[in-house]
């Protein structure tokens, strides 16, 4: 029994002597494009929509909550991150506080996040593809455009695009800090210029009523199906626009100073988007009713468009095309990392996660993960993917925050050059916060995460239990 819990000892996870560590050439400023470059996606450029729906002009209010929930925990990964710069994220911090059980769970919720992360993106992407195409005269025919819940067949655009981010995936690419801070340019220049253009048209008389369906999460029957109303429900959504702070702390190893460039990485580029964020919202309400854009597929171009700005709607769509795959390019490599991770420890399948010798890339893995974002992406609404996304990334800062406390009282006099402020405040802050969020998705996604936990479970005792590389040697010793 006590197997299941056995700790990794923190000082095999940071191996000071390794002699093939990489140049630390990234700074605090790297860091934070890199934040930024993972966090601004589908979540601020679509999902704003379904926030509105479920919200009202109170969006505004849901962001903030999701946003604070996730300035908590960004406090909580910057002092594990700086105190064990190691790959594997909070799979790993549970590895050294928890244990080995505790730790898979997480494991597995993070590959379920980090899969589905990619499929929800492709389909943010695929609304403003096919939104762009349409402006230039192309169109895709429905059935080809969107899944089966939304009239049609299959969702082409988003299942191509993850076929191109995996052969990039494949030949061995990883995102350069240069490119990166380009397309982090791009992204950032079309959302300043939709908050300018659209505050030209702010007229106040949208923000009333602000709260239209109340604060909590609620259900509310429309045409014989149940939807999902109220703030809460809609921060449980929205949570799905801060995340991907967490790739930050997977540089760990190539940063200059990381004691301190780490949190400001991590913390700054938080902060940004937050700011960013609340500017999107306020110009967005404000330039038409929430009611006339929240079921766009690409409801920042159709606002542009509504207001009369057709071409730089069209610049807008350009922009998240070329833009936000480097997103779902750094959810699919963090899962082939953290399969790495938990495959070296022996808790999954080795061949799995081998390494192709030419490209360097675990080519098995990405062509597993592609084919299972794809047809996801391909066949499920946006709102459930990301629903599904946020519960997954939800257990992994749970765990992370109990893991920052856990430590504190395990490893007192350990080297931490992040320290948490006030971290027996922010911490139980923070797992409250993830748990009111998570008691505000929609039902049926609460029960398939517990059905892939469950199913976690099976696969931990059956197999991983016993590959163990951790035991084997405690075994052995
Ligand atoms: N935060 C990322 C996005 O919004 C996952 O696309």
């Amino acid at each position: 029994m006590s197997d299941l819990f056995r700790r990794k000892p923190i000082d095999t996870l940071i191996d000071h002597t390794a002699p093939d560590r990489l140049r630390r050439s990234l700074s605090a400023w790297h860091l934070v494009l890199l934040g930024v470059g993972a966090i601004v996606g589908t979540g601020i450029y679509t999902l704003i929509g379904v926030g509105a729906e479920r919200a009202g002009p109170a969006v505004m209010i849901a962001f903030v909550v999701a946003g604070l929930v996730c300035a908590f925990a960004a406090l909580a990964y910057a002092e594990l991150a700086t105190m064990m710069p190691a790959s594997g994220s909070a799979y790993t911090y549970a590895y050294a506080s928890m244990g080995e059980l505790p730790a898979w769970i997480i494991g597995w919720a993070l590959i379920l996040e980090y899969t589905v992360v990619g499929s929800a993106v492709a389909v943010g992407w695929s609304g403003y593809a096919v939104g762009f195409l349409q402006s230039v005269g192309v169109d895709l025919p429905t059935a080809l455009a969107v899944g089966p819940q939304q009239g049609g067949l299959v969702n082409l655009p988003a299942i191509a695009i993850i076929g191109v981010v995996a052969g990039l995936l494949m030949i061995g690419t990883r995102e350069s800090a240069t490119v990166n801070g380009w397309l982090v340019l791009i992204k950032l220049t079309a959302l300043a210029a939709f908050i300018v253009i659209a505050l030209l048209h702010f007229n106040i008389v949208n923000f009333d009523p602000f709260m239209p369906y109340g604060f909590p999460a609620t259900t509310t029957i429309i045409d014989g199906e149940a939807v999902p109303r109220g703030v809460m429900s809609a921060a449980a959504i929205t949570f799905f626009a801060f995340y991907g702070f967490d790739a930050v702390s997977t540089a760990a190893e190539e940063t200059k100073d990381p004691g301190k460039n780490l949190s400001i990485g991590i913390i700054g580029s938080m902060l940004i988007c937050t700011l960013i964020y609340l500017a999107v919202c306020a110009a967005a309400v404000g330039a038409m009713p929430f009611t006339e854009f929240a079921g766009s597929g690409e409801p920042l171009a159709h606002i542009l468009r509504g207001i009369g700005y057709e071409g730089v709607a069209s610049a807008l769509g350009l922009a998240v095309i070329i833009g936000i795959p480097t997103v779902i390019l750094a959810f699919m490599f963090g899962q082939s990392r953290i399969f790495f991770v938990m495959a070296r420890d022996g808790l999954l399948p080795r061949q799995l996660a081998a390494i192709d010798k030419k490209s360097g890339a675990p080519v098995a893995m990405t062509v597993v993960t592609a084919v299972v974002c794809a047809i996801i992406a391909g066949l499920v609404p946006l709102e459930d993917i990301a629903a599904l996304a946020n519960a997954g990334t939800l257990a992994a800062f749970i765990a992370t925050a109990a893991a920052v406390l856990i430590l504190r009282r395990t490893e007192p006099n350990r080297e931490r050059p992040f320290r948490t402020p006030l971290a027996f405040i922010v911490c139980p802050l923070a797992i409250l916060g993830c748990l009111y969020l998570f008691a505000s998705l929609e039902a049926r996604t609460q029960q398939f995460f517990f059905i892939w936990m469950a199913a976690g479970l099976v696969v931990y005792f059956v197999f991983s239990r016993g590959g163990s590389v951790l035991s084997k040697q405690k075994k052995g010793a």
